[in-house]
């Protein structure tokens, strides 16, 4: 089996869909939540994850409103899980999403899409680390304090 970095967005915190998203994850056949956390992602957490979209367009909006509010962050592991979250999440615009899939259930925002899942084996190991730079067991990050 496999892990994969899944984020619960700023919009699907604020809209109280952290157990819905999850119960549709939990539910799949041996599939399991291993690590979750609540919380704000901070600028330098930001800019490693979507290192691969600096320059773009969407960029800064993007960031913006992923610093918006808590994120869930959590490793799930399973069967194929890294292609199946996507699967679960459908595609980037959730207009284009089928109804059924996370994102063609509930979003109509491009960038306000709900759920981030990493999007190949070496995604996956990239973001775990930038997410969970200890070890299994620990928290997927260390507490950043970002008061006064
Ligand atoms: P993530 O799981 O968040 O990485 O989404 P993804 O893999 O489906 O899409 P991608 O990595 O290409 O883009 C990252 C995020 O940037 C998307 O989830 C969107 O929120 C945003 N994004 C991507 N493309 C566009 C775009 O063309 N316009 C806008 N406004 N946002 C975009
Ligand atoms: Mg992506």
């Amino acid at each position: 089996s496999e892990r994969t970095l899944v984020l619960l967005k700023p919009d699907a915190v604020r809209r109280g869909l952290i157990g819905e998203i999850t119960r549709r994850i939990e539910s799949k056949a041996d599939w399991a939540v291993k690590a979750m956390e609540l919380r704000t992602l901070d600028r330098s957490t930001l800019e490693q994850h979507y290192a691969e979209h600096v320059g773009k367009p969407f960029y800064e909006p993007l960031m913006e409103f992923m610093a918006s509010g808590p994120s869930v962050a959590m490793v799930v592991e399973g069967e194929r899980v890294i292609e199946g979250v996507r699967a679960l999440a459908g595609p980037t615009d959730p207009i284009a999403a089928a109804p059924g899939s996370i994102r063609g259930d509930f979003g109509t925002v491009v960038r306000e899409n709900l759920i981030h899942a990493s999007d190949s084996a070496e995604s996956a190991e990239r973001e775990l680390k930038i997410f969970s730079p200890t070890s299994d067991d620990a928290p997927l990050t260390r507490h950043q304090s970002s008061g006064p």
